[in-house]
């Protein structure tokens, strides 16, 4: 299971899809397709509207409109995916028949068989949940082998590595040392869900190329959360 920040598909100008960005993301998903590894992704909506960001809004009504921008951002990887050949299917927590298939385990898990990224839309379709906790749920649900953590830093620091030059990266946690010392990895309902589960997560930046890849070979690249 691939968890891609919204933020992620923005590129340098932070905002929007970055359609350039979108390509290079699919030929590195395209890479563990054609090395016969079943995909699934999950994505986030940071890139077009954050719930926080409602101010004095109804928190659910925020929700919901990072919701459906997670749809967009399915849409928009699903586009690209498609355009250089990889097969897909978009499922979504809510159902809008018209632009996608609602989401349905059994059926996720075929389109896996046969080889189709399935992307996961509108998180896990309730408000008060990240797409982080949809992506951990979504893990669990298909027998995810592990999560890759896609995020804009390469891995889980002892504290802000923007803000402090000392910060130290871990090349290893457990999920109850990163549920303890309240580390910036996934926040805690995911990490739970992890944890009661036993799906390890590996975090690291989408910055460098070819870093899907080498996560799936097992390199230590970012942090291991197991
Ligand atoms: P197989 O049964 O394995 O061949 O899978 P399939 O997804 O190709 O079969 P299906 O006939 O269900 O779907 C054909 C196309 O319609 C695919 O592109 C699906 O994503 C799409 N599709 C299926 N169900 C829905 C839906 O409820 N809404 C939308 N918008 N598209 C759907």
């Amino acid at each position: 299971m691939l968890k891609l920040s919204g933020e992620a598909l923005a590129g340098t100008n932070g905002y929007g899809i970055d359609f350039e960005v979108a390509l290079r993301i699919s030929r590195e998903i395209k890479e563990l397709v054609d090395m016969g590894v079943e995909v699934g992704a999950v994505i986030g909506a940071g890139n077009i509207w954050r719930g926080r960001q409602g101010g004095g809004m109804d928190r659910t009504t925020a929700d919901y409109m990072g919701m459906l921008a997670t749809c967009i951002n399915a849409l928009a990887l699903q586009n690209s995916l498609e355009d250089i050949g990889v097969e897909t299917r978009v499922q979504s927590a809510i159902e809008m028949r018209e632009i996608c298939e609602p989401y349905i385990r059994r059926r996720a898990m075929r389109h896996l068989e046969k080889g189709r990224v399935v992307i996961f839309a509108a998180g896990s379709g309730n408000p008060y949940f990240s797409t982080d906790t949809a992506a951990a749920l979504r893990a669990a649900e298909i027998e995810a082998e592990a999560i890759l953590f896609a995020k804009k830093v390469d891995g889980v620091y002892d504290k802000d590595p923007n803000l402090y030059a000392d910060a130290v990266k871990y090349n290893t946690l457990t999920y109850q040392q990163v549920l303890e010392q309240g580390l910036k990895a996934m926040d805690s309902p995911a990490m739970a869900l992890c944890k009661d589960n036993n799906i390890p997560i590996i975090v690291f930046s989408l910055d460098e190329p070819g870093n899907i890849k080498r996560a799936i070979a097992g390199e230590n690249i970012g942090t291991i959360i197991s």
